[in-house]
């Protein structure tokens, strides 16, 4: 099968796990990325069966509104019952690397006030160690050669990714070389360098739920 068969065979399988969760006053959270992407193009069959949805970027607040389903602000709604987005890297315990798409920021505001999250992803996003994939971190423009020298100092190669503004008005560096042994003491340390707004890491709340694409099917994994 093809990373996009298997990201399509994940996303057909996220609609069977949120189904039940449904409802005329169910508001649901909704990510970034391309495999979220093919969740919400499945979710249109759906559309009437449910509020609308609250989005983790204006990219996918527009996919949504392309397939008659109606954006909230989480302002408005609160908690949502859950949570659907991808990953790119993933470990046994669903601690997670995010913000390829450099959405980072609002990804885990959502999550942080989603019940449950669901994360979907196709077979290469599975590692035992989080930090393959480099680690972004959202910073405050002003703050980017400062933050970047503090990461430095903690045995990351930072790069800034040019050209890219996130939803929020800010910019990202990505942490190069940066194997990650304890995600969740790791994701509190980033935090507490002034001008980050956000980092990557995904382990304070990680996923209760993984839907991983195989060879052989869809896994659907809780932690270890
Ligand atoms: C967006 O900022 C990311 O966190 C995505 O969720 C992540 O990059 C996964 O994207 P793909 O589904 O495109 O691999």
């Amino acid at each position: 099968m093809t990373q996009d068969e298997l990201k399509d065979a994940v996303a057909a399988a996220a609609l069977d796990e949120i189904r039940p969760l449904l409802g005329q006053d169910v508001v649901i959270g909704i990510g970034t990325g391309s495999t979220a992407d093919r969740f919400i193009d499945k979710l249109a069959a759906l559309s009437g069966d449910f509020r609308g949805a609250v989005a983790s970027s204006e990219a996918s607040a527009q996919r949504l509104r392309g397939h008659g389903i109606d954006v909230f602000e989480l302002n408005e709604t609160g908690t949502v019952p859950v949570y659907v987005d991808g990953a790119d890297e993933v470990n046994t315990h669903l601690q997670m690397i995010k913000g390829g798409g450099a959405a980072l920021t609002r990804e885990k505001v959502v999550a942080a006030c989603a019940q449950r999250f669901v994360c979907i992803a196709d077979g290469s996003k599975r590692v035992e160690r989080l930090g393959d994939f480099p680690l972004p971190v959202e910073v405050i423009p002003m703050a980017r050669s400062y933050v970047a020298r503090e990461l430095v100092k903690l045995g990351a190669d930072p790069a800034y990714r040019e050209g890219v503004i996130t939803d929020n008005g800010n910019q990202i560096l990505d942490c190069y070389e940066f194997m990650i042994d304890d995600p969740l003491a790791m994701e509190a340390r980033l935090n507490a360098i002034v001008g980050v707004v956000t980092n990557g890491l995904f382990a304070a709340r990680g996923a209760d739920v993984l839907l991983l694409g195989t060879e052989q099917g869809v896994e659907r994994l809780t932690p270890q």
